[in-house]
């Protein structure tokens, strides 16, 4: 029965292909009916479903129910009401005056955590609870910045993924949304130009536009979850954390305990907050831009040291530009300088050093420095000077050569003409 016998193999190759066809296409559907009927529902990619198919909770295999709650085993019959049944669990959406503690119970259980990371930091929520956002929070001002605000909800990715709100150059974005939005802060008494000013300071220059990320971003002085302006004595040990020379320096100054008394902040006393300039010698001494005038009057000791200062660090300063212009010319005339050029970079950093010493208020600290720079500008100003002496000595040479070149030529002209004038001579005796 050949015909039974192919018949046979037919259906089974036709129950097999039905087989995978169908396998493969239950493959397709996700085995989650949250994610399931919600992507089916769902219209706009940063909608839930969609938004967590990049998230960091996805990626460690977390999905809707490890946060909602509910049954995702149930409800691919379309019945959303016994998948997402409180009595299985379900919690549905946070209100805001919850999630803090809604991410918390993962984020704050070492336990749990650690299952995923061992490293994992676990103390956001405790943090959180501290920083102004928490404690307003606390209270029922839902304005403040809960945790979605910073990290979203859906699509969370770790800090270190560029495309995070809270990755830094991201940061003062994150942080603007309300801080640079005056018509939202309105009701605050906080100041709303945070965001503005930080733009315009040398961090913010550093951070957005050089994308040099060893500038500090908001949360390194005001902590991630922490969001408070750091107290009076905690903001010299901020600014301290990157800045240690002039930290342990001004530490050592008679400003130290002055400014302590007053209730005056170390750095941000004379560099502002958020608006820190690029600092000038023009800050010190007793000039217009002097920021020591405006506590020391003519006659006090702060008033003579100020002057002491600027006098010192102005005068290495035109030392060593006297030194550099004249090294310059000789260079450029193609005198071997690179000597003196390299003694001139070393005395710079003198000059460097001198401008961080200032800190100290002490004019023997800063004078060794500026004195010792001094000393080599002045060295490598007469090894120029020695250059140009020198081009100019080869300068003559080169004119006594060139007399002597020139008379010889002439003698070598006149006697070709000699021995021009005898051979015309020989023959015309030739043809006489
Ligand atoms: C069969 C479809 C379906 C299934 C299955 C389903 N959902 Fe939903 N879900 C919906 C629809 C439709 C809405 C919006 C209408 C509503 O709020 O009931 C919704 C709303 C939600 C909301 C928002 C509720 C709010 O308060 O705004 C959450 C959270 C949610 N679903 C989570 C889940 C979770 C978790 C699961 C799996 C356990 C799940 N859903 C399963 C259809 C579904
Ligand atoms: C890391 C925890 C977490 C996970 C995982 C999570 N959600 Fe949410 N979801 C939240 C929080 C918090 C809110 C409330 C805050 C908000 O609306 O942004 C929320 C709100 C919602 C809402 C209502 C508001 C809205 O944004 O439309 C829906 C619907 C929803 N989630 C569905 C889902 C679905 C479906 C999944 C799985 C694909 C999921 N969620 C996974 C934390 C989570
Ligand atoms: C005001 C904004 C803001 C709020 C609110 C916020 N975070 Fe963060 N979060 C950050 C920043 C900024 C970072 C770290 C970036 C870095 O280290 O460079 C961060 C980092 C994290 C990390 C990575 C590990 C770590 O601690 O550095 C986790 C986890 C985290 N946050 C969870 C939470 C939880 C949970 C909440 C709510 C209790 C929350 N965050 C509230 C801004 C915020
Ligand atoms: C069900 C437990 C659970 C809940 C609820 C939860 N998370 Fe997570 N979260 C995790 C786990 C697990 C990781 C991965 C840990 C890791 O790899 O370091 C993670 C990672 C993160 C990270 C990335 C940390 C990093 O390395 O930068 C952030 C940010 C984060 N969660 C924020 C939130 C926020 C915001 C909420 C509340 C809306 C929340 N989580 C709720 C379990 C949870
Ligand atoms: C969702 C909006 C929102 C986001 C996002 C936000 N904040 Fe806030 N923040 C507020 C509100 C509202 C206040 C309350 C103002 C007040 O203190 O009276 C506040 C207060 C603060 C304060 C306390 C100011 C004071 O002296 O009272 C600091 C500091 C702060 N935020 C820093 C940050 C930083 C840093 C970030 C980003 C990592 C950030 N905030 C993100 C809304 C936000
Ligand atoms: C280099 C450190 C530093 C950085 C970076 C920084 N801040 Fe501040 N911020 C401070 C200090 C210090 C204060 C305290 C001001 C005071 O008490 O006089 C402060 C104060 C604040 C205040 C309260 C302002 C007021 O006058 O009420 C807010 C809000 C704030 N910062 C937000 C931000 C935001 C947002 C960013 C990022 C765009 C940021 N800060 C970046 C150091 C910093
Ligand atoms: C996270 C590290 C970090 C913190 C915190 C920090 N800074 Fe800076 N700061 C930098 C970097 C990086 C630069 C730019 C590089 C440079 O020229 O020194 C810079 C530049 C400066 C400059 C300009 C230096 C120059 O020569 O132009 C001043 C002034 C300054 N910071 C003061 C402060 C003050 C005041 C604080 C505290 C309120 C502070 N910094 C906090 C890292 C930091
Ligand atoms: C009494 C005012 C005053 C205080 C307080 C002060 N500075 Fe300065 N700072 C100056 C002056 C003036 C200059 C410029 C010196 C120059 O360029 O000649 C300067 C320069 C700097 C520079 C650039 C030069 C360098 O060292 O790289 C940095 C960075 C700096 N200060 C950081 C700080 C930090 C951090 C603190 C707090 C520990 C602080 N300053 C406290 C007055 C001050
Ligand atoms: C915010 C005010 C303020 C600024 C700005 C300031 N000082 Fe002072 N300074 C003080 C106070 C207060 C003392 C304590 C002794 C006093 O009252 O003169 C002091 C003390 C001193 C002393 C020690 C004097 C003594 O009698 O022992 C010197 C030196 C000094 N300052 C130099 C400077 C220099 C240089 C600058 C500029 C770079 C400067 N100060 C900027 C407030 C300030």
């Amino acid at each position: 029965m050949p015909i039974l016998k192919h018949a046979l193999a037919f259906s089974l190759v036709l129950f097999f292909l039905q087989q995978t066809l169908f396998a493969q296409e239950e493959e397709k559907q996700p085995r989650d009916s949250c994610v399931w009927c919600h992507l089916e529902n769902e219209e706009e990619p940063e909608e839930p479903a969609h938004a967590m198919q990049e998230d960091i909770h996805a990626e460690n295999g977390l999905s809707c129910v490890d946060c909602h709650g509910g049954d995702a085993g149930l409800g691919f019959d379309e019945d959303e009401e016994a998948a997402m049944d409180p009595a299985k669990g379900y919690i549905g959406a946070p209100e805001k005056k919850d999630i803090p503690r809604f991410c918390a119970r993962c984020h704050s259980d070492p336990g749990y955590m650690r299952r995923f990371n061992p490293r994992v930091a676990t103390d956001q929520y405790d943090r959180y609870k501290t920083s102004v956002h928490g404690q307003l929070l606390l209270r029922g001002d839902e304005k403040v910045a809960a945790c979605t605000d910073c990290h979203g909800a859906h699509g969370v990715l770790s800090f270190k993924d560029p495309r995070s709100p809270v990755y830094a150059l991201n940061i003062p974005a994150t942080c603007g949304k309300c801080h640079a939005d005056r018509e939202y802060m309105a009701g605050y008494r906080v100041a709303k130009d945070v965001v503005e000013e930080y733009k315009k300071g040398v961090h913010g220059i550093t951070l957005l536009e050089k994308g040099d990320q060893a500038a500090p971003a908001c949360n390194d002085c005001h902590g991630n979850h922490g969001a408070v302006p750091p107290g009076i004595p905690a903001i010299g040990f901020v600014c301290g954390q990157c800045h240690l020379n002039n930290s342990e320096l001004f530490a050592e100054s008679p400003h130290k305990q002055a400014f302590a008394e007053e209730e005056l902040p170390e750095c941000e006393t004379c560099h502002d907050n958020h608006a820190i300039e690029h600092p000038t010698d023009a800050m010190l001494g007793t000039g217009e831009e002097s920021i020591c005038m405006d506590c020391h009057e003519e006659g006090s000791d702060g008033y003579r040291i100020a002057e002491v200062l600027y006098a010192k660090i102005d005068s290495l300063k035109l030392r060593l530009s006297a030194a550099d212009s004249l090294l310059q010319v000789a260079r450029k005339a193609g005198m071997e300088v690179s000597e003196p050029l390299y003694q001139l970079n070393e005395a710079n950093q003198f000059l460097i050093q001198g401008r961080t010493m200032i800190h100290s208020l002490s004019e023997g600290k800063v004078d060794s420095l500026t004195a010792r720079g001094i000393g080599l500008a002045i060295e490598a100003y007469e090894q120029g000077l020695q250059a140009i002496d020198e081009l100019q000595f080869r300068r003559k040479g080169l004119a006594v050569s060139l007399v002597f070149i020139l008379l010889l030529a002439l003698g070598l002209y006149l006697k070709i003409r000699e021995i021009d004038s005898r051979t015309v001579f020989r023959e015309e005796e030739v043809r006489v």
